[in-house]
């Protein structure tokens, strides 16, 4: 019997990415381009700079893609694309990509929401059903708690008022001198700190809402890096071990906020399953505080691996569902660029 495949295209925002994944969630590719380069000397991601590169790098990713799958255009079932949320020039190009292949190729278009694809990912790790579950995605543009239906509907509960959790790692990066993205770098850096050096704002972690915010976080890492422009005397130097302690207690502290918010909404809304995906999801320390917590609370926890937490374009596989329920697009189909991301 043959085989059904999706191909699943993602360039929301400086990944550009395409997998083939089959029908029973095998992943056969999954190719990410990564930008990082062009945009490191900034500290963040240039719009315009990433929709040329997702122009220039966009097809043959995705040949790259069909290739390491070992399948031709001609044997795929379906074209996904991420459409929201994102950079809107560079959702554009992913789009108009998959519109091309599906129009040509006269195949289903399917939409996929890239923050659902996040969620999504930690259910192509598992052998049953996840949902119904708590779900987190913590990553540079967001900070959300979701109720995940098992009819794969996504309900927000929770959001960050300010910097969504990434962002805070790479903003601190800046400030810190380190590498973006930020996330990678402060995880290695914090690994020589002290993660009690420095106390830090753990904001509404005793707030019954479900909400963060990250933005006095950031700004308390910048006075203790570079001192308080109020205040009469100013900090040391920045060595690496002081660098080493901001970076250990930073983490420490957006950890702390991320788990304890979990286990809230967990106890709140008596969910036995926490799923957990998106860039940060990625971080070791989060990675094992939510293991602890969850199996105190004595729930099942699902985070995405690694690959499949920063972003790419396997996670789009949600596509079979929807068309599985008919949710097929037109070749109208426009993106949604939402927030910032
Ligand atoms: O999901 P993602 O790849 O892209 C968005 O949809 O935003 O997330 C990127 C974010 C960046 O802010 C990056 O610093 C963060 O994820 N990140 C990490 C780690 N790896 C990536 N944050 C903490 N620890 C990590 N190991
Ligand atoms: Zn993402």
């Amino acid at each position: 019997p043959t085989d059904e495949y999706l191909l699943a295209i993602e360039s929301s925002c400086d990944e550009t990415a395409a997998a083939v994944i089959t029908r029973d969630m095998r992943i056969l590719s999954n190719v990410v381009s990564s930008q990082t380069d062009l945009h490191e000397k900034f500290g963040g991601v240039v719009p315009e700079i990433a929709s040329r590169a997702h122009l220039e790098r966009i097809l043959p990713v995705i040949d790259d893609a069909l290739k390491q799958a070992g399948i031709e255009l001609q044997q795929l079932t379906a074209i996904a694309v991420a459409t929201e949320p994102g950079l809107v020039g560079s959702l554009l190009i992913g789009l108009t990509a998959a519109k091309t292949l599906a129009m040509t190729l006269n195949l289903p278009l399917i939409a996929v929401n890239h923050i659902e694809g996040h969620l999504f990912a930690c259910q192509m790790q598992e052998d049953r059903p996840l949902f119904p579950a708590i779900g987190l995605v913590v990553s540079g543009g967001h900070t959300n708690l979701y109720h995940c239906s098992e009819t794969f509907e996504f309900d927000l509960i929770g959001a960050t008022i300010d910097d969504a959790a990434g962002e805070a790692f790479d903003k601190v990066a800046k400030i810190l001198g380190l590498s973006y993205p930020g996330g990678p770098s402060i995880q290695n850096a914090a690994t020589h700190g002290d993660p009690r050096a420095f106390k830090f704002p753990r904001t509404f972690l005793k707030d019954p809402e479900l909400r963060f915010s990250f933005s006095g976080l950031k700004t308390a890492v910048l006075y203790a890096a570079q001192g308080n422009p109020g205040a009469k005397q100013q900090p040391p130097p920045l060595d690496d071990q002081r660098i080493a302690d901001l970076a250990a207690s930073f983490q420490e502290t957006v950890v702390d906020v991320l788990v304890g918010k979990c286990r809230q909404a967990i106890e709140r809304y008596n969910y036995s399953t926490l799923c957990v995906g998106g860039g940060v999801a990625a971080n070791r320390l989060l990675r094992e505080r939510l293991a602890e917590m969850t199996e105190q609370a004595g729930i099942h926890l699902s985070v995405a691996p690694p690959d499949l937490c920063t972003d790419n374009a396997a996670m789009a596989a949600i596509a079979w569902h929807h068309l599985d329920q008919g949710r097929i697009a037109d070749l109208d189909l426009d993106v949604t660029p939402g927030l910032v991301r």
